[in-house]
């Protein structure tokens, strides 16, 4: 049987690449600052290591059995653990959720929309997917402005597991125009 596993994706500064055991020390941390886990779905209390390892086996399953997933984020010029970016579909869900979160350390830099737009890429091209959607608490703010800098829209509220969350959305005509409007700038520039 062949095992899904993520591609690697580059960018300027990142490399998008699959997850593996050697990464579990910087996952645990990643999981065990409250700052980092304010926003998200699982509450702010800090997860232990088990938590953190069970985790990642979910993530490296998600690829398996849905055919996409979350990448590990390395920066590229020192090979550092950065965080991690990508999908979530699992049953239910309310629609094909691109998310991200990144080590604490390295925030600021714009990391986060550098690594979503090439997962956002990824959908749409290989995936071939139709809509993208990111949930976002109301408060996240810098989460927001990484969607809007994606060029995702808001889309409503809606509840996700008994928590009001903004539901951002592109689609791939919208994300193909906003290719098209960026490598304008880039070429004027
Ligand atoms: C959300 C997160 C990934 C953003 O990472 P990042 O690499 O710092 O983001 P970027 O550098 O690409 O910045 C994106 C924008 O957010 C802004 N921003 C960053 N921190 C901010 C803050 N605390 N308040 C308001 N805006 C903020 C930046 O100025 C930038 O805006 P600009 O384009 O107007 O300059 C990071 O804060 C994080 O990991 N948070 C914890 C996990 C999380 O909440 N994930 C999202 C779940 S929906």
């Amino acid at each position: 049987m062949d095992l899904l596993q993520a591609p690697i994706l580059e960018t300027e500064r990142l490399r998008l690449r699959s997850f593996r055991r050697s990464d579990l020390d910087d996952y645990a941390a990643l999981n065990a600052d409250p700052e980092v886990l304010r926003y998200l779905g699982c509450g702010p209390q800090p997860w232990d290591r088990g938590r953190a390892s069970r985790h990642m086996a979910f993530l490296l399953g998600h690829w398996q059995v849905w055919g996409s997933g979350t990448w590990a984020v390395e920066h590229r010029e020192t090979g550092a653990f950065i965080g991690m970016v990508g999908f979530s579909e699992p049953e239910g869900w309310p629609g094909f959720e691109l998310a991200w979160t990144l080590v604490r350390r390295w925030w600021g830099y714009g990391y986060a929309t550098e690594a979503a737009r090439a997962a956002l890429d990824y959908a749409f091209t290989v995936l071939k997917r139709d809509r993208v959607i990111s949930l976002i608490y109301p408060e996240n703010r810098a989460s927001i402005r990484v969607a809007e800098r994606l060029g995702e829209r808001l889309q409503g509220r809606i509840d996700h597991f008994g928590r009001e969350m903004l539901c951002y959305g592109i689609d791939r005509e919208s994300h193909a125009a906003q290719m098209a409007q960026e490598s304008l700038v880039v070429g004027r520039a």
